[in-house]
């Protein structure tokens, strides 16, 4: 794991340089409402989906100057979904990443306005010419990114996440919903990366899909399974809140012993997918399975 410590340390760093750089650098500051938003997309998190962006451009030869958007932009997505899931009206949570949610470090209008306003810049950036990015491949990526945030992707999971608390659902509900809360804005990380890459073949393409596919159900698997045995202060985040919603989880559905099960299946679904790849999957290998053994 010593390759994958090191690479997610770096691109942390670049992508939360990047981030800082598109929130605060304005001819016209709006100081309150950027604050939040460098509140909630800066302070702590793992940037897990600019990893997949960077790793998965690397490894196709993207240079990391083309992904350092791209990486932005996904991200941004991502901190407002975080926000905006935190609210009192979602799950009403008070600790994110260690510290005050959003919401209650600044009120509600700002939080929701600073997830507005992310949502928005992820947008920005993405739809700014990137050097090395035909403006051809820049459609589709904007076009990617905009399905995964809404209604075919991660607010759609979202709105059914909260529809389902207090319910018994189907197996297949749940992976549908998985799918799309968590899946979508991680499978499109792995999309963008695979599209700074212009000619990169069809059938690899499918790969990291399926890759994609995987890796993103194991990550809320795991997310389910944390919140049941892990502790407040090792998550960041309340530990126990899933019961204490009653949300619809894998080890709810299934008890933990079959969850834990899953999330290996998944695991090596993916792995399987990057082994028929013709490219050095080492990071991306390492990043699966930090996946199944993360304890934050
Ligand atoms: C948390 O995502 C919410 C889920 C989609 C499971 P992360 O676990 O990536 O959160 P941060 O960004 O590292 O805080
Ligand atoms: C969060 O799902 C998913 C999104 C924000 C899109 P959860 O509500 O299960 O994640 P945590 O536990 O609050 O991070
Ligand atoms: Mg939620
Ligand atoms: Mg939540």
């Amino acid at each position: 794991m010593l390759l994958f410590n090191k690479k997610i340390e770096f691109y942390q760093q670049r992508v939360n340089h990047h981030l800082s750089h598109f929130i605060n650098d304005k001819l016209i500051p709006c100081h309150l409402l950027n604050d939040a938003m460098s509140y909630g997309a800066l302070l702590g998190g793992k940037r897990i989906r600019p990893f997949l962006v960077y790793a998965v451009g690397e490894m196709l030869g993207s240079k990391l100057e083309t992904l350092d958007p791209l990486a932005a932009s996904v991200e941004s997505i991502h901190a407002y979904s975080l926000i905006h899931d935190d609210l009192p009206a979602m799950d009403n949570d008070d600790l994110r990443r260690g510290q005050q949610t959003c919401h209650v470090k600044f009120n509600e209008e700002i939080a929701i306005l600073a997830g507005d306003a992310l949502q928005s810049l992820a947008f920005d950036i993405l739809s700014t010419p990137i050097k090395g990015i035909a403006l051809s491949t820049q459609l589709k990526m904007l076009n990617c990114l905009a399905k995964a945030a809404g209604d075919q992707g991660m607010c759609a999971g979202q709105s059914l996440d909260l529809l389902a608390e207090n319910k018994q659902i189907e197996l297949s509900d749940l992976e549908n919903i998985h799918h799309l809360k968590t899946g979508a804005l991680i499978q499109v990380s792995v999309q963008l990366g695979a599209l700074s890459k212009d000619d990169l073949r069809t059938q690899d393409q499918q790969l990291l899909d399926i890759f994609a596919k995987n890796i993103g159900l194991a990550f809320q698997v795991q997310d389910d399974i944390l919140n049941v045995i892990s502790d407040t202060k090792t998550l960041g985040k309340p530990q126990g809140s899933d019961i204490a919603l009653n949300k619809s989880t894998y080890p709810a559905l299934l008890g933990m012993t079959q969850a834990k099960e899953k999330s290996k299946m998944l695991y090596q679904n993916a792995l399987h997918a990057l082994s028929q790849l013709p490219y050095n999957t080492d990071l991306l290998q390492q990043f699966s399975q930090y996946v199944v053994k993360r304890v934050f």
